[in-house]
């Protein structure tokens, strides 16, 4: 499978090691209760935290491609709650390179034993709390996280409700590799089931939604939020690529005093496919137009959707 890397690398800068990627140790006090010998794979094991996602492919709640197993010998990266992020991946991967890039979640073992690579840690954490998404739709907007360290798919899962709040994941300098969030903003009303998983140019869902968003924070409590057009959906070869959605996204902050960058929005009804509405947005990777708020001292952002 190919995949586009969509990363918004952009909002991190990301140093490249070439460097081997050991197992970690096998100590048997790694070793947790979850074994399934059947068929050599790993059982999703439904942790404290942890979201099953596509239960109906044979992966079975991991968050991989829906027909990829949990294999013995390989990682397999889970979902977390909305606002939550996954704790564990390979603690011999600090940067982002591949394959090490992959290797989030637990090791299943040669022997089918689910390995948790920081023992001392929870499966799942809360993020930061600064970036709430507010759905001003009609209908259920889901917001599709990428799997990362994992394989980049956007099968993370965050439903809001219309006229609903709910926290999207900040990561701090602490997650992996200091990697940001990065999420793909569904059109309102595509469920989640069909929203966060891999689509196709079938329907502007998923890879191929409109808008993508992202966040992270710094050491010094400054969140950086992000709201871009999705690269994807303005290929050449994308279907839609001159099609305006039926919805917008914008950027606000409760106290704008706190907040740098304002105004970003995005908005089909009063202006063109790619534009952004900015003083300083800026054309990302693939030429999808963003930009970003820094919402500073701990400050939330907010991303709104809404009907145009
Ligand atoms: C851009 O945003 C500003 C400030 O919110 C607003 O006054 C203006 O009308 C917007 N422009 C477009 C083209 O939407």
């Amino acid at each position: 499978m190919v995949l586009s890397r969509i990363s918004f690398i952009s909002l991190i800068s990301f140093i490249n090691f070439a460097r081997g990627s050991p197992l970690p140790e096998a100590d048997s006090h790694h070793k947790h209760d979850h074994v399934d010998r059947r068929g050599g794979t790993c059982a999703f094991p439904s942790e404290e935290g942890m979201v099953a996602v596509q239960t109906s492919g044979t992966n079975a709640g991991w968050a991989m491609h829906y027909d990829q197993q949990c294999s013995y010998g390989s990682w397999c990266p889970y979902a977390c709650k909305p606002g939550q992020l996954m704790a564990q991946w390979d603690p011999e991967v600090t940067s982002y390179t591949y394959p090490g890039s992959q290797y989030g979640g637990l090791y299943c073992d040669d022997n089918g034993v689910l390995q948790k690579p920081f023992p001392e840690k929870d499966y799942c954490y809360d993020g930061k709390g600064t970036f709430i998404a507010k759905n001003q739709a009609g209908s259920d907007v889901a917001f599709c996280q990428t799997v990362l360290p994992g394989n980049e798919e956007m099968l993370i899962p965050t439903l809001v409700g219309s006229n609903s709040d709910s926290v999207l994941a900040v990561p701090g300098t602490d997650y992996w590799a200091s990697t940001a969030s990065h999420f793909y903003v569904n059109p309102p009303g595509v469920s989640v089931d069909d929203g966060c998983k891999w689509g196709s140019t079938a329907n502007p869902w998923g890879n191929w939604a409109p808008y993508v968003a992202g966040a992270n924070m710094d050491d010094n409590q400054n969140t950086f939020v992000k709201i871009g057009w999705n690269p994807v959906y303005l290929e050449d070869t994308s279907p839609f690529k001159n099609v305006k959605p039926s919805y917008g996204v914008r950027i606000t902050c409760d106290d704008p005093s706190q907040c740098e960058g304002l105004p970003c929005s995005i908005d089909p009804s009063s202006q063109d496919i790619n534009a952004v509405n900015s003083t300083q947005s800026a054309d990302g990777a693939g030429g999808g137009a963003f930009c970003v708020v820094t919402a500073k001292n701990g400050a939330k952002a907010n991303i709104e959707v809404f009907e145009v």
